[in-house]
C-alpha cells in the first residue's frame, strides 16, 4: 500500500470531523442569535367541565318538587339610597318615611324601575352597558328538626365561576379581571353571588319611634349616600342601619353592642360562587354599624400587592392557570387551602399569560361558618341550596321557630359585578309552616306525608 493510499481514511476522517465542527459552529451561532429553546412545560390536558357541581357537605332530606316556589323579581337599584327615598326628589318620600311599604306604590313595576335605573340619570351616573333591568329569583324554603333549608335559583348571564385574578406579563404579576364597569379592552372577571338579608317580622326600625323599618323599606334602609360606591361614597363603610348613627355620627361601641344584644341587626347570608362555594359554604354575616362577618373565620383570604398562593404542581401538574383553560373548566381553578394551593414562589418559572386567582378559599370556622351551601351551575342557571341550623346559639344570628314570621330580601350579583351593582328585591315575609305568608317554609316530615313521593 502506497503512502498516499494509507492516508485516505485519515483524510476522510478529518473531513467528517471538519464537517461536524462546521455544523456545530452553525447551530452554535444560531443558538447565540435566538433565545434558548424553552423546555416545554408539559401542562396536563384540562377536562372540559362547563358546569359547577355541588360540594355536597350535606344532602337535602326532602324533595324540592314538593316545596312551594315563590318567584321574586329583582331590579337594578342604581344609587337609590335611604336618604334619596326620604328626600324631596322621591314622589313617595313622605309615605316612605311614615312607614308605607315600597310595594304599596311600586309593586309589579320592577322591570320598569330597573330599566330606568340601569341607564344614566340622577341615580346612575356610571351605567354598565347592556345591564339587564331585572332578574327573576325562585325561592323555596323548608325545615326539619334541626335545620332551615333555602333554595335559590336564577338565570345568570355568565357563570361568574371565578373571581379577580393575577396575570403574569412576562416580568411582573399584574391585577387582572375585576368587576364591571371595566375600562375598554379589559376583560372582566368577578364571581356571581346571591345574598339574603333577614330579620324577625317587623323588628328593625329606622328609629325607635318610627313605623318605617326593614318590614316596609327592605334593603333600602341599609343603603346610604356615604357608603362605598354611593353618591358621597367614602372608602370604608358598607351597609349599615340608621339606628347605629346619631346625626350621621357612629354611636359608641357600647351602644352598638347593646343593639346587637337586643337583636337590632339584620342577618346577612352571602353565597359566593368563587369565594365560598368551592368549599361548600356560604358566608354568614350581619348588618349593624357596618356589613360585618360573624365571629370566627370567613371562607376566603385575598392576596393584595402580589400573589400569595399558587397551585400545587406536585398534586395537580400545574402551578398556574391559563385563561382558555378557565373558560373550559368552571371548577378546577380555585386555590383551596390544604388541597390545591401552596405558598407562592416568586422564583418559580412562569410564562407570559399565566393566571392565578387572588383568593385562597378555605373552610370557614365559628359563627362565620354556620351556612353550608350546595351551589350548582348548569345550562345558564345557578341553583343554590343553603342550610343553616334553626338555632345556631350565636348572638349574631337570627333564630327560626315554627309558626313565626320573618322579613327577607334578596340580592343577586350577576354578570361580573360587585359592590352596589347588584339586583335587589323588595322585602317579603317568610313563615315556618304558615299559609298567610309569601314564602312558606314547609316542615319536611309533613310535606312528605301529605304528598306522595315520586317513584
Ligand atoms: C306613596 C307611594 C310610594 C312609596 C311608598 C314609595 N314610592 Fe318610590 N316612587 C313613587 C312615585 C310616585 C315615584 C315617581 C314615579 C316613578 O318613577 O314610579 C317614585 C319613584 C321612585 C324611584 C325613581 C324611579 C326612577 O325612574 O327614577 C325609585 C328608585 C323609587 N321610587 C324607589 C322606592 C323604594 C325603594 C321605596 C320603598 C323604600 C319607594 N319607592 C316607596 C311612589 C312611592
Amino acid at each position: 500500500m502506497s503512502d498516499s493510499r494509507r492516508f485516505v481514511p485519515y483524510v476522510i476522517g478529518a473531513l467528517v470531523i471538519f464537517g461536524l465542527l462546521i455544523a456545530g459552529l452553525f447551530t452554535g451561532s444560531r443558538r447565540l442569535a435566538e433565545p434558548p429553546p424553552e423546555k416545554p412545560s408539559p401542562r396536563p390536558e384540562v377536562e372540559t367541565v362547563l358546569e359547577v357541581r355541588p360540594k355536597k357537605l350535606f344532602e337535602f332530606p326532602g324533595n324540592w318538587d314538593q316545596v312551594p316556589k315563590f318567584t321574586t323579581t329583582l331590579f337594578y337599584p342604581g344609587q337609590t339610597s335611604w336618604e334619596w327615598l326620604i328626600g324631596e326628589k322621591h314622589a313617595g318620600s313622605k309615605e316612605t318615611q311614615a312607614g308605607e311599604a315600597c310595594q304599596s306604590c311600586h309593586a309589579r313595576t320592577e322591570d320598569e324601575l330597573g330599566r330606568s335605573l340601569a341607564t344614566r340619570g340622577d341615580l346612575e351616573p356610571d351605567p354598565i352597558v347592556g345591564k339587564r333591568a331585572a332578574v327573576n329569583l325562585d325561592v323555596q324554603a323548608a325545615y326539619d328538626d334541626e335545620f332551615l333549608y333555602m333554595r335559590l335559583a336564577w338565570d345568570a348571564q355568565d357563570p361568574g365561576a371565578y373571581h379577580t385574578l393575577w396575570r403574569f406579563d412576562g416580568e411582573d404579576w399584574q391585577n387582572f379581571g375585576g368587576p364591571k364597569p371595566i375600562s375598554e379592552g379589559g376583560s372582566p372577571s368577578y364571581e356571581e353571588s346571591v345574598s339574603v338579608l333577614l330579620d324577625e317580622f317587623d323588628n328593625v326600625r329606622v328609629a325607635p319611634d318610627s313605623k318605617a323599618g326593614f318590614v316596609t323599606g327592605g334593603c333600602f334602609i341599609t343603603c346610604h349616600n356615604d357608603m362605598r360606591g354611593m353618591a358621597q361614597g367614602s372608602d370604608g363603610v358598607g351597609k349599615y342601619l340608621p339606628m347605629t348613627r346619631n346625626d350621621d355620627k357612629l354611636k359608641s361601641d357600647d351602644e352598638i353592642r347593646q343593639l346587637l344584644q337586643d337583636g337590632q341587626f339584620l342577618d346577612l347570608w352571602h353565597w359566593r360562587a368563587a369565594l365560598s362555594n368551592p368549599v361548600g359554604y356560604g358566608d354568614d354575616g350581619y348588618v349593624l354599624d357596618d356589613r360585618n362577618a360573624d365571629t370566627g373565620r370567613v371562607s376566603f383570604s385575598l392576596s393584595k400587592e402580589v400573589p400569595a398562593w399558587m397551585f400545587d404542581e406536585k398534586t395537580l401538574g400545574f402551578k398556574t392557570a391559563r385563561l382558555d383553560e378557565m373558560q373550559r373548566n368552571l371548577e378546577l381553578f380555585h386555590l383551596i387551602e390544604g388541597k390545591t394551593a401552596t405558598t407562592f414562589d416568586s422564583k418559580a418559572d412562569f410564562q407570559e399569560g399565566d393566571i392565578l386567582p387572588t383568593a385562597l378559599v378555605r373552610e370557614p370556622e365559628g359563627s362565620a361558618g354556620d351556612i353550608l351551601a350546595n351551589g350548582s351551575y348548569r345550562d345558564g342557571k345557578w341553583t343554590v341550596v343553603l342550610r343553616r341550623k334553626l338555632d345556631t346559639g350565636n348572638p349574631d344570628d337570627k333564630k327560626f321557630m315554627e309558626g313565626e314570621r320573618y322579613n327577607l330580601a334578596f340580592a343577586v350579583h350577576d354578570d361580573f359585578v360587585g359592590g352596589r351593582r347588584h339586583h335587589v328585591s323588595w322585602v317579603y315575609i317568610m313563615g315556618l309552616n304558615r299559609e298567610d305568608v309569601q314564602i312558606n317554609a314547609v316542615p319536611l316530615m309533613a310535606a312528605q306525608e301529605t304528598q306522595p313521593k315520586e317513584t
